[in-house]
């Protein structure tokens, strides 16, 4: 993944929900006053405990990774991975450059809803933890097929969702497991779901993991 995002020109359609920018939150603007309540100082307990079970290797892309702990957790698991962060923010990406290299990681400044075409089918895997609770709820079929659009096929998608929060304004934005089929279901088989055994304070029995696997798409006859 050499692909330079900064100079590519949008890939969504005009009129489409992330094109319309509905997220009134200016993430830079919390990065640089400090304001983030998110940042635990460590990977997801539920990326981590799925790890010590399970390599997650090859070319992986980690949206909206903020301070990049589970890129750090990704890429220290050697050879055979490379992690790219993406985030909107360029302070929360310098901050993720200014930690010591776990291995074979890299951070990006963009906006999922606007990757380049080069960037199409070129990860093996996506590793979603706190994006998309992040991003407006009218953005969530945007996001979607952002994931899919740029796995490879075949390509998995492991995500620690956010089901609940205990602030009833979001973000973070709560979903439920019927919304996440839902959206997922006719792009993503689900192969693996459980609730993860560790969580950051407060979010202990709030969250869902699952990896899914991008669906063929199937010729007609
Ligand atoms: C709640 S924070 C979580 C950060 C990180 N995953 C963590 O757990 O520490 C959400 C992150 O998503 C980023 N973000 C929001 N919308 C995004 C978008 N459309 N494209 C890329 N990053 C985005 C924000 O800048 C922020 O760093």
């Amino acid at each position: 993944m050499n692909a330079n995002i900064n100079s590519a020109s949008p890939s969504e359609p005009p009129g489409s929900a992330s094109s319309q920018n509905l997220d009134p939150v200016n993430w830079e603007e919390r990065y640089r006053a400090g304001d983030t309540p998110w940042d635990e100082g460590y990977a997801a307990p539920g990326l981590t405990e799925f790890l010590e079970r399970h390599p997650i290797l090859g070319e992986i892309l980690v949206p909206g990774s903020g301070p990049g702990h589970d890129v750090r957790a990704l890429a220290a698991q050697g050879k055979g991975v490379r992690v790219l962060g993406l985030d909107l923010s360029p302070t929360a990406v310098r901050l993720a450059e200014s930690f010591p290299r776990a291995g074979g990681e890299a951070y990006e400044v963009g906006d999922l809803f606007h990757l380049p075409p080069s960037w199409s089918e070129g990860f093996d895997w996506v590793v979603e933890h706190t994006c998309f609770c992040a991003i407006p709820p009218e953005a969530r079929a945007d996001y979607v097929r952002a994931i899919e659009r740029v796995l490879k096929p075949g390509g998995r998608y492991f995500a620690v969702f956010y089901l609940n929060p205990a602030a009833p304004k979001g973000p973070p934005h709560g979903v439920s497991r019927e919304e996440i089929d839902h959206l997922f279901h006719a792009r993503f088989r689900l192969l693996e779901e459980w609730r993860p055994v560790g969580a950051f304070e407060g979010r202990e029995g709030r969250e869902l993991c699952q990896v899914r696997q991008k669906v063929e798409k199937t010729v007609s006859p």
